[in-house]
């Protein structure tokens, strides 16, 4: 699932998405609520301009509830409809289908004005890659979805999942490709394990998650790791290498692999619901 960006794949997925966006009427974007900053495609506001526009706050089962809510809340404030998903579990589900259907009584409204009656609500799903957009369809079109599956010999084009009278969506997402040209993204993304990206090596890549830690979630390491977290990030790891017989030939501490126990656990949520960045700190240019 893992995408390494090339200049080719953007320009294909953003082709793919100006065709698509021209067929519909409502974006459905995903973003993870870990990262509800970071994971949002920067130049999704110009291609669905004049959409209704919906954000949902997906995996929001790891992400930390509170900040979830200043999520929620910053984002309505600048007129998006939001909601708050487990595409997993499907809960979140039924409040993404009322607000779409708060959003077709907008769009019904502006037809009827027009003449137009009965046309149905044709919406996309979009967002990076990873971030759960097949798992979202699924979870949202239910039983409907399984009927316009791929069936051998169905001519390819687009396939609208009918999710009721009102709405149709379009059965393949919007691949959107993430802000490449910041490090402090490129990091977060990379703590989710979402993109696969070479900002920094595992090691590195495990001090700076400490860091952030130690600052942003006091206590999470001690009672994880049973560490002190006084010292630098780095002699944490160095501790928990230790402590969990992170061992190389010769005794000496292997960072490595304990970095990459560090990743996988919060990846696991093994060290609680975290969100790694807050609406005031890290939006100010969405
Ligand atoms: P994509 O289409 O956007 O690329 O994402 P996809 O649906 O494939 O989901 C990527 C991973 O995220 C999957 O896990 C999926 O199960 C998981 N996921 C999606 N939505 C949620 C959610 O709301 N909560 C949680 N906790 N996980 C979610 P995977 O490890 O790649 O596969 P699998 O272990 O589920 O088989």
């Amino acid at each position: 699932m893992h995408f390494q960006w090339y200049p080719g794949h953007m320009t294909k997925a953003r082709r793919m998405m100006q065709e698509n966006i021209k067929l519909i009427d409502l974006m459905v974007e995903l973003v993870d609520a870990r990262v509800p900053y970071s994971s949002k495609n920067p130049d999704i506001d110009e291609l669905a301009r004049n959409k209704s526009r919906l954000i949902i706050l997906n995996k929001a089962d790891m992400a930390d509830a509170q900040v979830t809510k200043e999520w929620e809340a910053y984002y309505k404030e600048k007129g998006f409809f939001v909601a708050k998903v487990n595409s997993q579990k499907g809960t979140g589900i039924k409040e993404v289908k009322k607000l779409i259907e708060e959003a077709c009584r907008e769009k019904k409204e502006r037809d009827r004005k027009r003449g137009i009656l009965n046309r149905p609500v044709r919406a996309m799903v979009a967002g990076i890659p990873n971030v759960g957009k097949s798992t979202f369809i699924n979870s949202f079109a239910g039983k409907a979805c399984a009927k316009t599956g791929n069936k051998p010999g169905v001519t390819k084009g687009k396939q609208w999942i009918k999710i009721n009278k009102n709405v149709e969506l379009l059965d393949t997402p919007g691949i959107l490709w993430p802000k490449f040209e910041d490090q402090e993204v490129g990091l977060r993304l990379a703590w989710i394990g979402s993109i696969k990206e070479e900002v920094l090596n595992t090691t590195e890549l495990a001090v700076e998650l400490l860091g952030f830690l130690k600052e942003q979630y006091p206590g999470v390491i001690r009672e994880r790791y049973g560490v002190e977290e006084e010292a630098e990030p780095v002699q944490i790891l160095e501790k928990i290498a230790e402590i969990r017989g992170c061992l190389m030939k010769g005794n000496q501490v292997d960072v490595e692999k304990a970095g990459l126990l560090v990743l996988d656990d919060y990846r696991s949520l093994r060290l609680g619901q975290i969100s790694l960045e807050r609406p005031e700190k890290s939006a100010e240019t969405v």
